[in-house]
Formats: structure tokens, C-alpha cells, sequence
């Protein structure tokens, strides 16, 4: 180990020994969060040797981002969780300005490690066309805990000419014994697109084509993702720079997924959005030993702070995942559905009964619940769900919406989507996040909320239902 790393690694030990998170009141009960610092990305999800393992992007010195290492979460049964410390260091020369985004590869008992390793020149650069340095790199381990040296697969100098220095976050996967590989760029004249490189060996890379649309979409796709559901092929991304929209891409950047062609093109008409809600971004699925393909999700948005907030920022850390989702497909749309396993948090229950026009129930926000509203009916003209009135579900002429009075959004305002008739909703509400699962999650929203109070008044008005509700036990987290 580098006299960096042994520095390094001294000093995230001690920052997340010094800090008391304990005390935080925003703390999640069921949502992977950091030790302290920043969250974003997912990257490395897998099911290797027994164990899931999540890997994070992870800024431990800064609440507000920075220098990017890998944060390390490791499960056996998506509840109980370990925190194992930090995976991946920006301790080399590829990758002294972060540690950057990537994915795992299970092959013949060894976990492979690709991801971006990031170099910014100091200099007067745009950042875009030069200044930057992004190679892919390699690492590989026999018990998913221990990495070996990092070696460079692919070159920053031998990336195609017409990408500007954007291309990033590689997430691999074997098919026919031959390794894929897809990246994410954005193009000189400022279009997102995908590289899909192929290797017979995982060490030597050859790019085999480019993946876009004819007309821009987006100026940039980040956090590709490739794979098959159902038969059907699917592509993952991440653009950056569409236009916002009444009810699609309300926020500054989105993620979602093409469904692709029989020649492998994709086009924009079929783009549709993994999450209608204020922080979700740059997802990555992954199959397990049960065969499952998973998502999980970054529940946070990069750069949207001018219009919304964490108030976790004053307990020194910020953003969380998704919880993990399974992913099935119905007529041509990805449904998600939080991974059964869930369940297992669930303590008493409690039935609701609609007979009344209006259901009130007090729930505790400082331990998370999971509401579950099947068979709607409507008797009023709109649907609404509110807890305690600070966060408020609206579905009305086939429009859902979720909003905020008063400080709880921290800034959030309306998020909407077109979803036909309303048939079913699972709220799994946390401390100060909440994803809301419409019409067995064919739609979904995603946000982070700020309660101002330990427990609130739930109240659901305008339908009929059947309806269930959960406290939630916290996971438990092990360092
Ligand atoms: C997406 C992203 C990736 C990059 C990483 C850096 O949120 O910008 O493209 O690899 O975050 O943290």
C-alpha cells in the first residue's frame, strides 16, 4: 500500500469515527446512506460469494461532493447491512481527481471492478473538449473485500475522436463468452450517446459501435446500462440537457431506458423515465443467485441545488439509494417493485378500513412505513394521500402528483406524471425519503422529504381501497 493510500484511508477512518450520526434525526431507517459526507452514484452491484454488494460513490470529506472514492455496503439478505469501508481510493495517477463511476463483472470466481478514473490538467480548459483525462480501469478480487493493483484497460488517448474527454461510468457484462462493455459520452457536437466496446479477455478493448439517437437527446448520457429482460433488450441512461417538460423531465437531468430494436438502434419516441419523483438518478441492475434482475437508484440529484435541498447537510452527510427493486417487464414498460425481502421490516400491521370517506391514521415518520392501497376505487373527483399535510399524493383525470407545504420539501416544489387510471399504491415512507409505487410500479416517484415532527396525521380521501399498513423496523447497519 501507497504511503497516499495509508494516508488516505487513516484519515476517512477517523472522519467517520469523529462524526456522530447517531444524533441525526434525518438518519434512514431502510435506505443505504453514507457513514458521513456525500453520496451519489451506485456502482459494482452484485451477488458474489454469497453476500450483495453496493458500492457507492463517496465523498467522506465533503458534504457537498468532491474527491470521489468507493464506499462499500455488503448484505446477505438485503436487510442487514455491513458497512466494509472504503473499497477504491483516488490514490493513482489514473484517477487522482476521483474515483469515478463503474460496475462489477462475476466471472470464474473473481469479482472484477471497472469504473472511471479521473483526471482533471490544471490549466485554462473547458473540461469538455480538453483538460480532462478519464481512462477505464480494472481491478479484480478473490473475496470481493481485498482489490488488486489498478491497471488501465483502456486509455484516455484511445477513446474515438469525435467524443469530447465526457466518456465514463463502464458497466460490463458477458454474453456468448465474449465481454461487453458500454460507456457513456457526450459527442463533439454536443450529443449524448453510448460506446460499446467488446474483449475476449477483459484486458484488451475494441470498440465495436456507438449507440444514439438520430435527432440530439441531450447533450451527455452518463451511467449506461445494458441488459435483457423478458427477451426484450434494454438500454439504460442517463441524459443530461433535455428540455423540461409539463409532465416529463420536470427535473435538471433524467435517467430511463430505450427499449431496443432488432438492429440494436434506439429511438426517442420509446425513451421512458425509471422515476417521476425529485431525486433519482444514474441507476444500475444487476442479477442475483435468485435470478432476479435488481435496480437501485441514487436518490439524489446533481446539480439541483438552486432550487432544492438536504437539510441532512446540517448532520454532515447527504443522500441515499434507492431501496432495491425488481424488475419485471408488462406490455413493453419495466415495472419496479421493492425487493420482496422487504417485507422482513415489517412489524404490526394495521387494516384500514374505508368505509369512512376520509381515513386517518397517526404514523411515525421516525420509523418509516409501508402503506399498501390495492383494488382503488375513486368516489371523488380526486384521490389524495397527506401526510400531515407536509407531503401530499394528488392523482386526479389521470394525472398523479406528489407536492410540499411548508419547509418539508426544502425547496421541492410539483412533480406530475400521465399514468391512466390509478389501480394500486405502495408508499414505503422512511425518515426523510419516500418512494411511492403506482400501479404496480409501472410508475414511480422518488423523494427525499423533511418531516418537522417525529410522527404525523396520515390521512387518505377519495376512494375505496383495500389498505394495509406496516411500521417499518430500521435495518440494521454493522460496521
Ligand atoms: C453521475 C456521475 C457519473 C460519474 C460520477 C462521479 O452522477 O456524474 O457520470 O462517474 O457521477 O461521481
Amino acid at each position: 500500500m501507497s504511503t497516499l493510500t495509508k494516508v488516505l484511508e487513516r484519515n476517512v477512518s477517523q472522519i467517520e469515527k469523529n462524526a456522530n450520526m447517531k444524533e441525526g434525526r434525518f438518519r434512514l431507517g431502510h435506505h443505504l446512506m453514507p457513514p458521513v459526507g456525500w453520496l451519489n452514484d451506485p456502482n459494482g452491484l452484485c451477488w458474489y460469494k454469497g453476500r450483495y454488494h453496493v458500492f457507492f460513490q463517496y465523498a467522506p470529506f465533503d458534504v457537498e461532493g468532491g474527491l470521489k472514492f468507493w464506499g462499500h455496503y455488503t448484505s446477505e439478505n438485503l436487510l442487514d447491512w455491513k458497512y466494509e469501508g472504503t473499497a477504491l481510493y483516488p490514490d493513482s495517477s489514473y484517477d487522482c481527481h476521483g474515483v469515478y463511476s463503474g460496475s462489477s463483472l462475476i466471472d470464474q470466481d473473481k469479482m472484477h471492478l471497472f469504473f472511471t478514473g479521473n483526471v482533471k490538467i490544471d490549466g485554462d480548459y473547458d473540461y469538455i473538449n480538453e483538460g480532462r483525462e478519464t481512462s477505464t480501469l480494472h481491478v479484480e478480487s478473490e473475496d470481493g473485500i481485498h482489490f488488486s493493483d489498478k491497471e488501465e484497460v483502456i486509455s484516455f488517448e484511445k477513446y474515438p475522436e469525435d467524443f469530447t474527454c465526457h466518456i465514463r461510468d463502464p458497466k460490463v457484462w458477458k454474453e456468448n463468452d465474449r465481454y461487453k462493455m458500454v460507456l457513456g459520452g457526450r459527442l463533439k457536437e454536443d450529443k449524448g450517446a453510448v460506446l460499446v466496446y467488446e474483449s475476449e479477455d477483459l484486458r484488451d478493448w475494441k470498440l465495436e459501435r456507438v449507440i444514439t439517437t438520430p435527432e440530439v437527446f441531450g447533450y451527455m448520457w452518463e451511467c449506461p446500462d445494458y441488459f435483457e429482460l423478458d427477451g426484450q433488450k434494454f438500454l439504460s441512461v442517463s441524459p443530461q440537457g433535455l428540455s423540461r417538460e409539463e409532465y416529463r423531465f420536470q427535473n435538471i437531468y433524467q435517467s430511463g431506458y430505450f427499449p431496443m430494436k432488432e438492429d440494436g438502434s434506439v429511438d426517442v419516441n420509446d425513451f421512458r423515465e425509471w422515476d417521476m419523483g425529485f431525486d433519482f438518478y444514474a441507476p444500475q441492475t444487476f442479477t442475483d443467485n435468485k435470478g432476479r434482475r435488481l435496480l437501485i437508484g441514487w436518490m439524489g440529484m446533481p446539480d439541483a441545488d438552486e432550487e432544492y435541498v438536504n437539510k441532512t447537510i446540517d448532520e454532515g452527510w447527504q443522500h441515499c439509494l434507492t431501496v432495491p427493486r425488481e424488475l419485471t417487464v408488462r406490455d413493453g414498460k419495466i415495472l419496479q417493485a421493492p425487493a420482496k425481502e422487504l417485507e422482513g421490516l415489517r412489524k404490526e400491521k394495521t387494516v384500514l378500513h374505508d368505509e369512512k370517506s376520509i381515513v386517518e391514521i397517526r404514523v411515525e415518520v421516525n420509523e418509516g412505513f409501508d402503506l399498501v392501497l390495492d383494488e382503488i376505487v375513486m368516489t371523488g373527483s380526486s384521490f389524495k394521500i397527506s401526510m400531515g399535510g407536509q407531503m401530499i399524493f394528488k392523482y386526479e383525470d389521470g394525472v398523479a402528483e406528489i407536492g410540499f407545504s411548508g419547509i418539508a420539501g426544502a425547496g421541492r416544489s410539483k412533480r406530475k406524471a400521465k399514468i391512466g387510471e390509478l389501480k394500486n399504491i405502495r408508499l414505503l415512507a422512511d425518515t426523510s425519503a419516500a418512494e411511492i409505487y403506482l400501479n404496480d410500479g409501472e410508475t414511480v416517484f422518488s423523494t427525499r422529504y423533511y418531516p418537522d415532527c417525529e410522527d404525523l396525521q396520515l390521512k387518505i380521501l377519495g376512494g375505496k381501497f383495500k389498505g394495509n399498513l406496516w411500521n417499518l423496523r430500521k435495518m440494521i447497519f454493522t460496521k
